[in-house]
């Protein structure tokens, strides 16, 4: 069983079920990206592993505990950390702010921390004092990263991180979570950028309506012509 798995989860808002049996997960050290159609229930089901969201079956593993029960914030206890889709810094702080709220369940100290995020983005420790909302688009993904690792987590879930950044910054994102995958984190991740996240991937899922489409290694969907022909653009 996988270190992190959302399996066969079923569920939605309250309305008719939007997840359907769904089931997605990463190893320790894995890079696993969620890809499909606007509206397939991708956040829907980073939102159910994290616990924001009711599942009516189904259950959610970590490290072979059976989550499904915890509130986000218990999870976050446990060594999982979420940057969501939308409104995921703070912008009226600063950069070393925001760092420091993500650290907000830790009793010890956080400076360390906040050193490893500024090694791994350069550039937020040359603007630790300014406001988040000042920064590039790209800058302001690497805050969202940055604080949610600020937990130091086991499992690292990302909803979009490239969402509407270049592809130089898209291309230095990846490959600083690829260096985070590195130090043992699984890395759970929904991107926009199939072909350029399913090239990085160790294991990749498919969703649609809900539902598991496709599932295997990131080369194997890249590869395969009916997900190139349907959800790669040829
Ligand atoms: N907060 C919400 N309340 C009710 N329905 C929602 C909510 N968020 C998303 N949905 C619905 O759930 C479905 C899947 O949405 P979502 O998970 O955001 O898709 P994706 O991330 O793949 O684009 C859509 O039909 C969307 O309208
Ligand atoms: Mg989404």
């Amino acid at each position: 069983m996988s270190f992190l798995i959302g399996e066969k989860m079923t569920g939605g808002y309250g309305g008719a079920d939007i997840l359907h049996d769904c089931t997605i997960a990463a190893d320790q050290g894995e890079i696993a990206v969620i890809v499909g159609p606007n509206g397939a229930g991708k956040s829907t089901a980073m939102k159910a592993v994290f616990g924001m969201l009711n599942i009516h079956s189904g259950r959610v593993m970590l490290d072979g505990e059976d989550i499904t029960a915890l509130t986000p914030q218990a999870r976050v206890a446990k060594g999982m950390a979420f940057v969501p889709q939308t409104s995921n810094v703070f912008p009226t702080m600063s950069v070393e702010e925001n760092l420091e709220m993500g650290a907000f369940l830790r009793r010890d100290n956080i400076q360390e921390t906040i050193d490893q995020v500024y090694e791994l983005f350069p550039i937020l420790g040359d603007k630790r004092r300014q406001n988040a909302g000042e920064l590039s688009g790209g800058q302001r993904q690497q805050v969202a990263v940055g604080r949610a690792l600020m937990t130091q987590p086991k499992v690292l879930m990302l909803d979009e991180p490239t969402a509407g950044v270049s592809p130089i910054v898209m291309d230095e994102l990846f490959d600083r979570i690829i260096e985070v995958a590195r130090t043992g984190i699984s890395i759970l991740m929904v991107e926009q950028n199939a072909r350029q996240a399913l090239d990085i991937a160790d294991k990749g899922y498919v969703l649609v309506q809900g539902r598991n489409r496709y599932t295997d290694t990131g080369q194997a969907l890249m590869n395969n012509p009916d997900v190139r022909k349907s959800f790669l653009g040829g």
